[in-house]
């Protein structure tokens, strides 16, 4: 375990050399890097003897320039925690600002990012950090809220640096949600995915699709070919770019995504049906733009889509095609889910409530309940899209394994 310390400037800086202990403690490498304005608060020095490693503070002190480092010392962690986090430091991440060594590798960074967050409670409380805690969080940064008490400057309330285990605790569970050295165990594996939304066209100009984002389906097609397996990504209009090396087909109609899975299905051994499909769509599409009819209201006449996984499942009675769907829902979760799972005839079902806010639709982060055929479940708890997808693959892996003689 490889971590990422960033220390900003505020009182509660000294606690992050017990922060660094607790995680040496848990057996990971801690590697420094302090503002300026820390460094008023604490000597980089302290962290250098407790870390065993220099310290970086400036952006253009280091003596070899031969790697960008500020990309090279975020590429070399598995996690970037920053504590104590000030009101300043939330505001550069949340608006892309890069002016210091920190928020350049923030920036920078791919790896998951936890942060606590320590201030005065004005501070904390001003609608300017709650909208960049929310703009945070809706990017998929993991927080530990600070707690509430007498804080340095006199005032009562929350803002306090959250207790140094806390935070080492909060580090060591998200650590255990990441996705493990990445294994070749679907090689040999052609796996068809289905992401995003499709449309169904009113007219010319209008249209009936829903909020799928495709950031579900995108991060399994890129975790899928990780992992070995040949891939191709069949999607409804997104702002995505494909990930590389992935076989690539964009459609917009529920018609059309039918067609392009047909057309992949004999070659496929594993298919993941991730779109939200629409379900019904206008039974006559206007050639025009439907005018106004005085205030008269309209009605629309719609007819059933093709239920594109349920031709994929009873496709695949009787061969060895792993068939997986995925349930959105907002009332009855698992009970609807398992009637998809048996009606469409998958192996899996990966259920998501959609009422949570951090979950599902259009979101960075996602968690889920896995239904099995044979009855049994477990759940996924709140982590990346892209954790979430190995977690969905490790089962596909899991049920090939229950196929083999
Ligand atoms: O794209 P994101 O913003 O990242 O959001 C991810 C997600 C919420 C869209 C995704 O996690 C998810 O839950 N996808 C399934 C959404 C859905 O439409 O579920 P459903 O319960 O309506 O459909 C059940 C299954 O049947 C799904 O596998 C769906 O792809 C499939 N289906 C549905 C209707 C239809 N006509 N054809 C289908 O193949």
């Amino acid at each position: 375990m490889k971590v990422l310390l960033g220390i900003t400037g505020c009182i509660g800086a000294y606690k992050a050399a017990e922060i660094l202990r607790g995680l040496q403690k848990a057996g990971a490498s801690v590697r420094v890097i302090m503002t300026r304005s820390a460094t008023e608060f604490v000597q980089p020095l302290t962290f250098e003897a407790l870390s065993g490693q220099s310290v970086i503070v400036e952006m253009y002190d280091r003596p070899n320039y031969a790697v960008i480092e500020h990309i090279a010392v975020a590429r070399d962690a598995d996690l970037l925690l920053i504590a104590p986090a000030t009101a300043n430091a939330l505001a550069k991440f949340a608006h892309g600002i890069a002016d210091d060594f920190l928020s350049t590798v923030y920036l920078s960074n791919t790896n998951p990012v936890l942060i606590a967050p320590a201030m005065n409670v004005e501070m904390w409380s001003h609608p300017a950090t709650q909208a960049n805690l929310k703009t945070l969080r809706e990017r998929g940064v993991y927080f530990v809220d600070p707690g509430s008490g007498y804080q340095a400057c006199g005032e009562v309330g929350v803002g306090r640096l959250a207790e140094p285990e806390d935070i080492v605790k909060r580090a060591l569970a998200l650590f255990s949600t990441l996705p493990s050295p990445t294994p070749n165990d679907l090689a040999g594996e052609r796996v068809v995915i289905t992401a995003g939304p499709t449309v169904e066209d009113l007219d010319p100009v209008r249209f009936i699709t829903n909020r799928s984002s495709g950031k579900m389906g995108y991060a399994l097609a890129e975790a899928a070919q990780a992992r070995g397996a040949s891939v191709t990504l069949i999607s409804g209009p997104t702002k995505l770019q494909p990930p590389k090396e992935v076989g690539f087909v964009s459609v917009r109609s529920t018609r059309e995504m039918y067609d392009a899975v047909m057309s992949k299905m004999d070659e496929s051994t594993v298919f993941i049906g991730c779109a939200a499909v629409a379900d019904y769509r206008p039974t006559n599409r206007a050639e025009q733009k439907i005018k106004k009819n005085g205030r008269q209201g309209i009605t629309l006449e719609l007819e059933a889509t093709e239920d594109i996984i349920a031709a994929v499942g009873a496709a695949s009675r009787h061969d060895d095609r792993i068939v997986v769907g995925f349930a959105a829902e907002s009332e009855s979760l698992l009970n609807h889910a398992a009637q998809k799972l048996k009606s469409k005839n998958l192996h899996f079902i990966v259920a998501n409530d959609i009422t949570r806010n951090d979950a599902g639709f259009d979101v960075e982060t996602n968690a889920a309940t896995i239904l099995r055929r044979d009855g049994t479940s477990f759940e996924l708890p709140l982590q990346s899209k892209r954790a979430l997808a190995d977690a969905v693959l490790d089962e596909v892996v899991k049920t090939r394994a229950t196929q083999k003689p």
